[in-house]
């Protein structure tokens, strides 16, 4: 029996099974995997996922219990939970990315979506499923007094419904996600929104990666719920029992992503950079290619800027990260494709015979994008709405001089706005002339706020984030 779980929809690792069945093992992505991964294996956590593709289905089908460390994998204790698909799809796809990203990142186009109908009550149903099948599998192994962290959107519902199962143990949500406003959070059908509320109120301690995020699920448990909140005590009491909050602005382990970054196929990486750019001065941008994100307007005020300023035309280039995500919806399709398009006409507009101003990338490659970050002179991270951004703290840990361009939206922004350029992510012209402010900025004063962006950023490192929350579920033990 295990004494401190962590359940996530997606797990440390993933499979790809290749034609004639053999399965390649590979790191899962994603801010929650690079936080998590690092320290799960040193404090003896079992970790709860679920099988998102077919590859984790086989891997999951030939390990005893779904224990893929028991049938041999350096995983770290890890139970991978084999959800049916269709059930999985609907959750996963429709339900915790369609509905509850799309309503914590405020990314719905209101005059048409979202609809409610029945469809959606059938999805909703197998996110109650899911989240179910979560709780079994935390009920089964977690022993007498056990701590879970439950993590993320995915998994609202499970603290409640484990509570319910196991009243013993010490539960614990955390999202890592932004929140919304009680006026947006309502788009959700009254009793969805009520589920989800009363689902993470099921947990002893509900963290959140910012005051404003807290703040807005308070503010939602209040309004939607008529919960009593103690916001100097941060704590939430509905029907009886008592919530606390807590606010941990989970950050980065500096010196491992440092030794990371010094390795030589970061290196290669960047000499092979190095003689495609020259040495013209570089604006970076790293991200999964996510609606959040705000990509095309990155991409259309750095147009703006070298319309603004031809004295910088063959004098920067603009390196876009932007790695595959959730593909199966749509929107993402769509979005990804309108992030080529914007591409392409920026190209087409300023490329001369021997300058590139742009170069789009979007093929996933971690080593490739640390050595963008050792490059960058400008870093570039502008969602529309972000729980944390580790990019906007991973950058300043890597680049010696990078001045950062960061949307007031991201949960960074509230430790790293004193030293980034702060911009309002919808204000094209206003992030095009803090690119221009960034470039402009004398290398002693980029130097000075990279170095206190740097320590801001490695404050709260994935081991000290895992242990506040874990001494949160100790309070009443004594
Ligand atoms: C965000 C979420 C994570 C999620 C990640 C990648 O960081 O908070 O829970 O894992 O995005 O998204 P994906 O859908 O690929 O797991």
């Amino acid at each position: 029996m295990n004494s401190v779980l962590v359940a996530s929809n997606r797990g440390p690792v993933s499979f790809t099974v290749s034609e004639d069945g053999v399965l390649t093992m590979k790191r899962g992505g994603g801010g929650l995997v690079s936080g998590l991964s690092g320290v799960t294996k040193d404090v003896g956590v079992l970790w709860v996922c679920a099988a998102l593709s077919d590859g984790d289905r086989s891997a999951v089908r030939q390990a005893p219990g779904g224990r893929l460390d028991q049938a041999g994998y350096e995983t770290g204790a890890l139970r991978m939970l084999d959800i049916p698909p269709a059930t999985f799809h609907r959750a996963y796809n429709a339900v915790a990315n369609s509905t509850l990203w799309f309503v914590n990142h405020l990314l719905y186009d209101i005059p048409n979506s979202p609809r409610f109908g029945t469809k959606f009550h059938r999805e909703w149903e197998s996110y109650r499923d899911y989240n179910g099948a979560f709780a079994l599998a935390l009920a089964e192994e977690a022993g007498h007094e056990a701590r879970v962290m439950v993590q993320d959107y995915h998994l609202t519902l499970t603290p409640a419904i484990l509570r319910a199962e196991r009243p013993d143990l010490r539960i614990a949500h955390f999202s890592h996600t932004p929140w919304a406003p009680p006026e947006y959070f309502s788009l959700l059908p009254d009793e969805v929104a009520r589920e989800v509320l009363e689902g993470i109120l099921g947990a002893d301690h509900a963290g959140f990666l910012t005051e404003r995020w807290a703040g807005a699920f308070m503010d939602c448990c209040q309004f939607l719920l008529g919960a009593e909140i103690d916001r100097a005590g941060r704590t939430i009491t509905h029907e009886g029992r008592t919530t606390r909050i807590g606010v941990h602005p989970l950050g980065v382990d500096g010196a491992a992503l440092r030794d990371r970054a010094g390795e030589p196929d970061v290196e290669s990486h960047m000499t092979a950079l190095r003689e495609q750019v020259g040495d013209r001065r570089l604006i970076v941008r790293i991200d999964r290619t996510e609606l959040s994100k705000n990509i095309v307007r990155g991409l259309l005020a750095y147009r703006e800027f070298l319309a603004a300023h031809p004295e910088w035309h063959g004098r920067v280039v603009h390196l876009a990260f932007a790695y595959p995500s959730r593909h199966d919806l749509p929107e993402y399709r769509e979005y990804t494709a309108s992030v080529q398009r914007c591409a392409q006409e920026i190209e087409d507009e300023y490329a001369t015979e021997d300058w590139d101003p742009l170069i789009l990338n979007v093929n996933d490659d971690y080593p490739r994008s640390l050595a963008a970050y050792r490059m960058a002179d400008v870093l570039l991270v502008n969602p529309i709405r972000d729980g944390m951004n580790l990019v906007a703290k991973e950058g300043p840990i890597l680049s010696p001089t990078a001045a950062l361009v960061l949307s007031r939206e991201a949960g960074a922004a509230a430790e790293l706005g004193d030293d980034a350029l702060l911009v309002n992510p919808y204000d094209v012209s206003g992030t095009a002339a803090a690119l221009h402010e960034a470039l402009v900025m004398p290398v002693e004063e980029r130097r000075r706020r990279r170095d206190r962006l740097a320590a801001a950023a490695t404050a709260l490192p994935p081991q000290k984030w895992l242990a506040a929350q874990l001494d949160a579920l100790n309070y009443d033990l004594g």
